[in-house]
């Protein structure tokens, strides 16, 4: 199935770089429509919920220690073909294969310290934006 909405998350590298503008503005010229957006930050709990797919994975513990260290932006995000079009924007998770242009090739660091997030299927944005926001929060 095809959706017009995914989930993200610029995480706490990037908060605390100073790079929430230039994301945004990356995202808004790719196309993408902000429908929802909030500064957050996650307590170990929550980002252990909103991870727990990940978590018999070895990195799991780095993972949840650096996404609740600090406020994160997150925002739901609408565009035909939008899962696939924003992982093809953010690149890989790995920022040392990202392809040029894309927003972790410029803004990451590491595989933890990788700049955003995108949901990776239709389903799992539908789940991420429902953990993040509430109805009234989504904006047409
Ligand atoms: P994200 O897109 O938020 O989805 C899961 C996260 O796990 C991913 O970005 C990375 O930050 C992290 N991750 C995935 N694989 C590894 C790995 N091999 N080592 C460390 N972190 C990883």
């Amino acid at each position: 199935m095809r959706t017009n909405r995914t989930f993200t998350m610029l995480k706490p590298d990037s908060v605390k770089q100073g790079n929430i503008g230039a994301i945004l503005e990356k995202i808004n010229a790719s196309g993408f429509k902000i429908v929802a957006i909030k500064l957050t930050q996650l307590s170990k709990s929550d980002a252990e919920n909103f991870y727990s797919t990940h978590k018999d994975l070895p990195f799991f513990e780095k993972l949840i220690e650096f996404i609740a260290s600090g406020p994160i932006v997150t925002a739901i995000l609408e565009k035909e073909n939008a899962v696939e079009d924003f992982r093809l924007l953010i690149g890989s998770t790995n920022p040392g294969d990202a392809v040029e242009g894309t927003i972790r090739k410029m803004f990451a660091s590491s595989m933890t310290q990788n700049a955003v997030h995108g949901s990776d299927s239709d389903e799992n944005a539908a789940i991420e934006s429902a953990f993040h926001f509430s109805k009234r929060e989504i904006f047409e």
